[in-house]
């Protein structure tokens, strides 16, 4: 089984570098590229760099990708793996916020993104590593992917009519303590997706990748099997 791993913003493939040790299945690790500025696009490309056939896996914007392919070409999805993610499109007041967020990018540069995200991460308990690292990896994506990206979020198609259309086997996973996509939407895509599990992740906030590996990694041990 081939596992496709698509990272969330403002970061990249190395948020999963834990999940590489997850048994029973091949792991694809790939970088967005900057230049995209639409979820359709992102799918596509993600579609041109995977196997033939793949479960899946998306962390937050990573979702919302998963969700844009799985419209697009259904029959290369073996499963969905969704993590810290969600169904629903940005409010008004979220896409206010992307465009004030986009502003302050050009002119600060990307790393206002990395100060007001970078708390919202982890939880408080972190080790200061494992701070460290994640500002890292954040602060290595160009201006040009993190205001495409926005772009991308702010205008992404509502997802909810797909839900109860998925067919594959899904699992869900969300950290407890995660406040940009928290439990409740995951609890709700659980719902609607026929045959869904759900795992919730104590003591980790939006990236329960980097910061309860073992965890995650036994969910989805679990659900390769
Ligand atoms: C992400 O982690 O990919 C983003 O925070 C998602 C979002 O801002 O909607």
């Amino acid at each position: 089984m081939d596992i496709v791993w698509i990272h969330g913003f403002p970061l990249s493939s190395a948020i999963f570098e834990p999940q590489r040790s997850i048994r029973g299945a091949s792991h694809h690790m790939i970088d967005l590229p900057s230049s995209l500025s639409s979820m359709d696009a992102y799918a596509k490309w993600v579609l041109e760099h995977a196997p033939q056939k793949a479960v899946f896996a998306g962390l937050s914007m990573g979702g919302y990708i998963a969700f844009a392919i799985a419209r697009m070409a259904p029959q290369r999805v073996a499963g969905l793996i969704l993590i810290d993610t969600r169904e629903t499109a940005d409010t008004p007041e979220a896409k206010k916020g992307r465009e004030e967020l986009i502003e302050k990018v050009k002119e600060k540069g990307s790393s206002v993104v990395v100060d007001s995200m970078l708390p919202k991460m982890l939880t408080p308990a972190a080790p200061a590593a494992l701070v460290d690292k994640t500002r890292g990896i954040m602060a290595t994506r160009p201006k040009e992917f993190v205001l495409n990206a926005l772009r991308a979020m702010s205008d992404r198609p509502d997802s909810t009519d797909l839900l109860p259309t998925i067919t594959v086997p899904t699992l869900v996973i969300v950290g407890s303590q995660d406040t940009i996509t928290p439990p409740p939407d995951a609890e709700r895509m659980a719902r609607s997706i026929p045959g869904a599990q759900l795992v919730r992740i104590e003591g980790a906030a939006h990236l329960p990748t980097l910061e309860k590996p073992e965890e995650v990694n036994r969910a989805v041990e679990e659900f390769v099997k």
